[in-house]
């Protein structure tokens, strides 16, 4: 039997309707800006985050780069949760590709507050790095998917501004905080200076991201994606999908949520077991006395995939290649594990 697989949303395949999309795709040279199908994309994508414009580009990873570039200057500091993906998945990326440093600070959940901006802000000497951008991530992967809500993000917005910080949020999963909340993806990104959304997770896009900020700003980000080398030619094949996932797939989240909360009872009936909040699709528990590494080798096993996030931390996500009757399987068997 194929087995159930929690390790990420990533692993989501594209849907048929994406497959036709992509294949009948309209597509030019995106590095001549010719590119009909990535125009649309963009231009969708800036709409729904109410910003000026967007830009795609092939990965998370790079979207957030871009964004770090360029926001900041060579020496500037980025204040950031310290599980943050930016931190904790993306390699030494904000020092090596942005030549910053990152101030790290734990919050609970991975949500930084404003307290947290203003202890960044001050005393400044001439002797100290100066903070120039807060990095926030809603969803919060590494905090268990957790949801920053709008007045939250909205008062850090405030702190950053008035200690002249500016703000990038990664929204890998952005649309899980949407869903959750019941607002409108532009409503938690209002008044930052750039986001960055994924296609690719919960979406089911087989490939791709965008970054959403001012005119001025995306064309900065255009030459900083070609420097790293993503000026793609006729990546229209990729956005093809990216607008399915756009127009269709965001919704059904909601599925994905209630799935996850099944998995997180499932959990914490079990033994030495504390699981965390269950916002959105990922459900994390810590276990004491058994080794995370142990809990997901038995469990595959078992049939069910899972993550250790480290030592003492298991990490399942559900998605939409996870049917609910896969889930409540998954349930039984995690706690007859844990039991
Ligand atoms: C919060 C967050 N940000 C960024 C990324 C990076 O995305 P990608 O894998 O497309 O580079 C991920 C990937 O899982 C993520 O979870």
């Amino acid at each position: 039997m194929k087995p159930i697989d929690l390790r990420s949303d990533t692993v989501t395949l594209p849907t048929p309707e994406m497959r036709r999309a992509m294949a009948e795709a309209e597509v030019g040279d995106d590095v001549y800006g010719e590119d009909p199908t990535v125009n649309r994309l963009e231009a969708r994508a800036a709409e729904i985050l109410g910003f000026e414009a967007a830009l795609f580009v092939p990965s998370g990873t790079m979207g957030n780069a871009i964004a770090i570039r360029i926001l900041t200057a060579r020496g500037d500091e980025v204040l950031v949760e310290r599980r943050s993906h930016v931190v904790r998945y993306e390699l030494s990326g904000l020092s090596v590709l942005s030549g910053v440093m990152p101030r790290m600070v734990e919050a609970p959940g991975g949500h930084l507050t404003p307290d947290d901006v203003r202890a960044a802000a001050a005393p400044r000497a001439y002797y100290k790095s100066d903070v120039r951008l807060v990095a926030l991530e809603n969803t919060h992967n590494l905090g268990g998917g957790t949801v920053q809500g709008v007045e939250e993000v909205q008062a850090v917005v405030a702190a950053a501004r008035e200690a002249g910080f500016r703000v990038h949020v990664d929204g890998a999963r952005l649309w899980n905080a949407s869903v959750a909340l019941g607002v409108s993806p532009a409503a938690l990104v209002r008044g930052v200076d750039a986001v960055m959304v994924c296609l690719s997770k919960g979406l089911c896009a087989p490939v791709g991201s965008l970054i959403a900020a001012s005119r001025e700003r995306i064309e900065e980000a255009r030459r900083a994606r070609k420097l790293l080398g993503g000026g793609m030619r006729q990546a229209g094949i990729l956005a093809a999908a990216g607008l399915v996932a756009l127009e269709t797939m965001i919704p059904r989240l909601a599925e994905d949520h209630a799935h996850a909360r099944q998995l997180g009872e499932a959990l914490g009936r079990g033994r030495g077991v504390e699981v965390g909040p269950v916002h959105t699709n990922i459900v994390v528990a810590s276990l004491e006395g058994r080794p995370a590494p142990a809990v997901v080798a038995a469990l595959r096993e078992r049939g069910v995939l899972a993550s250790a996030m480290d030592a003492r931390t298991l990490r399942l996500v559900t998605h939409r290649d996870v049917s609910r009757e896969d889930c409540e399987r998954a349930a039984a068997i995690v706690e007859e594990l844990l039991a």
